[in-house]
């Protein structure tokens, strides 16, 4: 059964690092002088929380498994852990500049910059975590 389990926090946290790049890709082309410009900025918007909340749970997910699931290994002793709680708190910050006001341009300023970094971060923790596959 176990054997089965360990795969979990991989199979989700593809899907989340998959959904983060999609919703940079959209986010970024809505910026674009584009036809398109306006349903990407909308697809931005309705997907960007659906990545946040996958991304919080690979990044809980990730050290139950270590814990329960991997004798192999020593919870936190990673770079990949650092990697993982990094993305999590950067796309939390994404959420909270997305939704300051208007009058605070230089919160508003850094989204997509917060936001290039969590795309970064995700291929990054991808690559790590392909690493440490039983
Ligand atoms: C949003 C992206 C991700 C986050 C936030 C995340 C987070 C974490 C965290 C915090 C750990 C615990 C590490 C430790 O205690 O040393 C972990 C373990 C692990 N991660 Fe990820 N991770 C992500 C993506 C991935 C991906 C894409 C893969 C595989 C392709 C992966 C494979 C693993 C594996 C194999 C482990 C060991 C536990 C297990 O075998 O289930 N992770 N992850
Ligand atoms: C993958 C990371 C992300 C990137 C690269 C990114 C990038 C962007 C960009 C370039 C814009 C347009 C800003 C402008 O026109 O100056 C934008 C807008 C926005 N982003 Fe993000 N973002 C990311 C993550 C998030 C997250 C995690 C949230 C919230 C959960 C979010 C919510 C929003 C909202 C609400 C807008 C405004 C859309 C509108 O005006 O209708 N973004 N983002």
């Amino acid at each position: 059964m176990n054997e089965v389990l360990v795969y979990g926090h991989p199979a989700l946290a593809i899907v989340a690092c998959v959904g983060v790049v999609w919703v940079g890709f959209v986010g970024l082309r809505s910026r674009r002088k584009r036809p398109d410009a306006a349903a990407s900025r909308i697809a931005h918007r309705a997907w960007a929380p659906r990545a946040w909340a996958l991304v919080v749970l690979a990044a809980v997910g990730g050290p139950v498994s270590v814990v329960l699931l991997r004798e192999d290994l020593e919870v936190t002793d990673s770079v990949h852990f650092w990697v993982g709680l990094g993305i999590a708190g950067l796309m939390t910050a994404g959420w909270a500049t997305s939704r300051s006001p208007r009058a605070k341009a230089a919160l508003w300023a850094a989204h997509p910059w917060i936001g290039m970094a969590s795309m970064l971060g995700a291929i990054f923790a991808l690559m790590l975590g392909l690493e440490m596959l039983p």
